[in-house]
């Protein structure tokens, strides 16, 4: 097996669904380990990868493994594990808050660690991923696992200090936005639009401005200058924005999140 799951929920199943549609690795390469018979029933039936309910199966058959569990479970998971995991083996971690130094010291041996924060984009192939490693991977083993996340998106490799940072602009941040889409798309049903509708004309408009901001270059202050007529109806939009708040909830929301994930 290329690559093993550890915990088969939501972001495994992301990631799993991206490296199969990119093709980077077959699903009879993909192996994927759970406590919930459920959750494996799902990924068997819906990705067609193994599956397991012992842990250290995964570990034993897979080159790289993904602890994929919510990080209150990582001590148990790393307990459970640690004595399976072999030194050539790539362990990545996704869990927010978890330090390659607190990896390192709960594995209790040498582990070659990737510590990672993807996001639910991944689904669609429009993830975004920071990764940082610890002194034991190689050049090669971080390029495998960037490989692993630009397969459905793109990885980026960022300094440890800033993996808190990647938690809150792009881990979470799937949550602000669909909180953005669906009260614009409340807006306008409130105005008369069929609510099938507004979602399509809401996600369609966060979908083409994302993608105005990676392809001009352009500041976001301009693209949005260049929708705001003098006297017009979007300035209008705006000002009762800043009036409301907006960029400052955005701003403490974020700020919180990077703390929380500090704290974890
Ligand atoms: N969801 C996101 O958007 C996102 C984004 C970035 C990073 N992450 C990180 O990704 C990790 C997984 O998150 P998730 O949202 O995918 O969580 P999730 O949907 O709860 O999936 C985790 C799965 O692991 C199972 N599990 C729990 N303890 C286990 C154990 N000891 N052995 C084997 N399986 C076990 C859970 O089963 P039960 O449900 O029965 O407990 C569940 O099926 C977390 O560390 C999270 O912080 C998530």
């Amino acid at each position: 097996m290329k690559i093993g799951f550890i915990g088969c929920g939501n972001m495994a199943k992301a990631m799993i669904g991206g490296v199969i549609r990119s093709g980077l690795y077959q699903k009879d390469e993909i192996i994927a380990a759970d406590h919930s018979a459920g959750a494996l029933e799902q990924a068997e039936k819906s990705l067609g990868i193994h599956t397991t309910a012992d842990n250290r199966e995964a570990v034993e058959k897979a080159e790289i493994v993904v602890l994929s569990v919510k990080p209150q479970f990582y001590v148990p998971v790393i307990r459970e594990i640690a004595p399976h995991v072999k030194p050539s083996q790539l362990i990545i971690t996704i869990a927010p808050g978890k330090t390659l130094s607190w990896l390192g010291e709960t594995f209790g041996k040498p582990v070659k660690i990737v510590r990672a924060m993807p996001n639910t984009p991944a689904m669609v192939g429009e993830g975004i991923a920071g990764l940082c490693c610890n002194e034991l991977v190689t050049k090669e083993e971080m390029d495998a696992a960037c490989k692993v996340f630009n397969s459905f998106g793109r990885g980026e490799i960022v300094p440890e200090r800033l993996m808190d940072v990647v938690v809150s602009v792009s881990g979470s941040s799937p949550a602000y936005v669909f909180l953005l889409i669906e009260a614009m798309a409340d807006a306008a049903v409130a105005d008369g639009m069929p609510r099938a509708q507004a979602y399509t004309f809401a996600a369609q408009a966060v979908l083409g401005s994302a993608k105005m901001v990676l392809e001009t270059g352009k500041h976001p202050g301009e693209l949005k200058d260049m929708v705001c007529s003098p006297a017009g109806t979007t300035i209008e939009a705006v000002r009762v924005l800043e009036q409301k708040g907006f960029r400052s909830s955005v701003i403490e929301a974020m700020k919180a999140c990077t703390e929380k994930s500090r704290s974890l």
